[in-house]
This record gives C-alpha cells, structure tokens and sequence, in this order.
C-alpha cells in the first residue's frame, strides 16, 4: 500500500447550504487523516502485475468487477432486441449548420420502458464520418439545443434553479436551459458530432426512480424489487444508455463510430467515467467536475463524503457502496482506479476552481495515480506532481484542467475537450 499523506493548505470549515443539517463539510487538508490507496497493480492474490498484457487480461477484469460489487453494482448482460424509430430529421439545426436526427431507442422485450430519445447533431457539409461526443443531459432535449422546434418531453424532471420545471414537468422556459453547457455550435464547427440524450429516459433522478425506470422493467419480477447487493444503481442504468448510443452511432453513417468521446457532468460525469470504464469503445473518456463518486479521491473526505452522497442520492450507486460511509478505508477500490480501467485509452478530468464540493485536488490526484497502468502501456500522463494553475492544462494521454469559475461545464471546458479528442483520435 502506498502511503499519501495529507497536504497543508489548511481552509476554513464551510457549510454546504443543501447539507446544512449534516456536519459541515470539510475543507481543511491537514484534517484529512492520513490514507493509503488500494493497489492498481497488485492481483487480487498479491501478486505484481508487471505488464500491460497481465493488466488487460488479469488485472482489469478484477478491479472491473471490484467497481460493480462495491460501487455501480453490475450492469445486465441481457436486454433482447434494441429497436431504433427516427422520429425527425431537420436539415437546418443551429441556424442552418447542423442536421438533427431524433431517434427513439427501445427495447422490443420491455414496451413498458418508453425508450431513450437520442439526439444527433452533425456537421453539414463533410467529406466523411465525423468523430462523435457522447453524453447524457439533466434535461429534455428541449433544454440541450437552442433551437425551439423539439417537442417537449414529457417525463419526470427535476426541478432546478433556472431550468424551467414546473411539477416535475419541462415547460416551455426548460429551453435552451443546458445550451452553453452542451457547445453544440462549436463543436459542431470544429467537425464533431454531438449524441445527447435525457438520463431521465432511463431513470428518473430520484431514490424511487427506479420504479418507473429501466432498472424496475429490467428487474426479475418488475418494478417492486428491493435492489440488492451488488445490483446496479441509477449511474450503471444512465451509462448503459450511452453504450446503446454508442451501438446506434454503428449504424450512423455520418459518425466514424471509432472515433466516441463520452462526456458528462458532475453527477453525469461519474456516469460517463463509468460508462468508460465498461465501454472500451469510448476512446476518449471526459470527467466534467465528476467529484465524489467520481474521478475525486473517497478517502480523502474533501467536500462531499461517502456518508453524504450515499445519504441523498442512494439511487446513483449499489447498495453496497454505503458500507463505506465513514469506512472509506475499507473499501477495495478508490478513484484512480476508475481512471486506470479506460487506460489505454484517453481521459480527460476538469475541475472548477469554486467547486470545493468535488474536491478539485482529490480530482487531479486521481489521474495522478491511475498513472502506474498507463505506462504499462507507453502511455504519458500528466507529466507534472502538483496540480496545475488555474486554466493551464496539462497532460498527454491523461489531461487535466482546473477552471478558474464554478461547478459548471462552459465553453473553456469544451475548448479543452475538443482539441483533446481531435489529437487523440489523429482527426
Ligand atoms: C450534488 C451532489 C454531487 C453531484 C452534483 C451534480 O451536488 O452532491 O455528487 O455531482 O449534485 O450532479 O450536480
């Protein structure tokens, strides 16, 4: 076991609003008790892993299912025949630069689930398939597109700040809510395609979501099974929409469907570090200010802890997971492992400055100690120790980002993401 000890950079004890009846938050790095990080490359038997072929073939697959028995639980291999539906094709989306297919994707043996609506936009105009970014919204795909013309979804909503949910409901004030942080127009500008779809279409966000979600239609005997041990949560149900994505994008011409960033948010980006993790045909994996349950260090006790999330949002996870409430030590697995199941392939983590909530540090730390596997592979992380100044990126293969700002995904961010994707696909 590696010993880390904690670091000084001593800040006040700050209350989070939303928790404020929970013990405030920590944010002093030298109250962090000292840790060690599970092994990356030590088998489940203690040997050493010592190459990249005993990673992928040994290796991998325990610390794989290690995240699904203690964390995300497992994803069901089985869901029988994938339907896809176009339900609209527009030929001037983004003002006139974009095509737009919306697609239902069902499930022929589950009619009961309505389906995912995907969204497609693609570049007009171009010579051959185009690399794709692949990620899930907080709301309809009336929220993610400034244009006014989507239908409203119906489904569960939760209501936000300024996202326009009345009731549980979008509204007509939900469009355009998400579009700055969807950079449709620049990415599409720069030749990438963007696939978006409601994570609500899987699973409704909430602790009995489940119920009138996938997972209860996927269930053995229907919605009203308790989840077990070990069962999936929400973020497993969220992710494996962005794998049937990624099969529609196959069968998509316009989409080289070897070239697939999976990108997400906050609560979205663990679920895309996550889909990453299972879906080697993500190539690029992007952790937007994913925080705890994410890219962020647990046994650091930064911000947001095991005891909290597993508290407010006991759906995201399997029911394991919250064993290690204030037991982070016991847990076999810890973020930089999360990071290390994409290895060799690209992962790109963000952080904002102003989100101490994520654990800025205990993000960077992360890709700092998934490092280990990618070099099995020849592959350069982020060629730096300490985390990097505000705006100034740093890294290869594994890049990271502290943007000066909130939580929040913008336009720097996907500034960062593109370029990112472009190098690493030879796009
Ligand atoms: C809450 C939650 C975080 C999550 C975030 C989000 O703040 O505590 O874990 O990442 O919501 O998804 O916006």
């Amino acid at each position: 076991m590696r010993h880390l000890s904690s670091l000084g950079c001593a800040l006040a004890l700050i209350p989070v609003a939303a928790f404020s009846q929970q013990k405030p938050a920590n944010y002093d790095e030298s109250a962090i008790p000292p840790y060690s990080l599970p092994e990356l490359l030590k088998s489940d038997s203690g040997n050493p892993v010592t190459t990249a072929q005993e990673w992928t073939a040994l290796r991998r697959p325990q610390v794989l299912a290690l995240f699904q028995k203690h964390v995300f639980g497992k994803t069901p291999a089985n869901w029988g025949k994938v339907v896809y539906e176009t339900l609209s094709v527009k030929t001037d989306a983004l003002d006139g630069k974009a095509i737009r297919k919306i697609v239902r994707i069902s499930l022929a043996d589950y009619p009961h689930w309505p389906g995912l609506e995907l969204m497609l936009h693609l570049p007009k105009n171009t010579q051959k398939p185009v690399p794709c970014f692949v990620g899930t919204s907080f709301g309809g795909n009336e929220a993610v597109t400034p244009d006014t013309d989507i239908p409203l979804s119906a489904r569960w909503m939760r209501p936000g700040k300024e996202n326009g949910v009345v009731d549980n409901r979008s509204t007509e004030k939900s469009r355009g809510t998400e579009k700055d942080r969807w950079q449709l127009a620049l990415a599409v500008s720069e030749g990438f395609a963007v696939a978006t779809y409601y994570c609500g279409d899987v699973e409704p966000d909430h602790a009995e979501g489940w119920k009138t979600g996938l997972r209860g239609f996927l269930s053995k005997d229907g919605a009203g099974t308790e989840w077990k041990e070990g069962d999936w949560g929400a973020i497993g149900a969220w992710a494996w929409g962005l794998s049937r994505i990624a099969d529609f994008l196959t069968t998509e011409a316009g989409v080289d469907a070897k070239k697939l960033a999976v990108v997400g948010h906050s609560r979205l980006g663990k679920t895309s570090l996550w889909a990453g993790a299972q879906d080697p045909r993500f190539g690029v994996v992007i952790s937007n200010n994913s925080g705890e349950g994410g890219a962020a260090i647990m046994r650091r006790n930064i911000g947001e802890t095991t005891a909290v999330i597993t508290k407010a949002f006991p759906h995201w996870f399997t029911k394991t997971y919250s064993n290690y409430s204030h037991n982070e030590a016991a847990c076999p697995v810890d973020s930089h492992m999360l990071v290390a199941l994409a290895a060799p392939r690209s992962v790109y983590i963000a952080s904002a400055e102003e989100d101490r909530w994520a654990d800025p540090k205990g993000e960077f730390l992360a890709g700092l100690h998934a490092q280990p596997v990618f070099t099995l592979f020849g592959k350069k992380g982020y060629g730096v120790n300490e985390q990097p100044a505000p705006n100034a990126p740093t890294g290869d293969t594994i890049r990271y980002h502290i943007r000066t700002g909130k939580h929040d995904i913008t336009r720097y961010d996907w500034e960062q993401y593109l370029p990112f994707a472009r190098l690493q696909f030879g796009s």
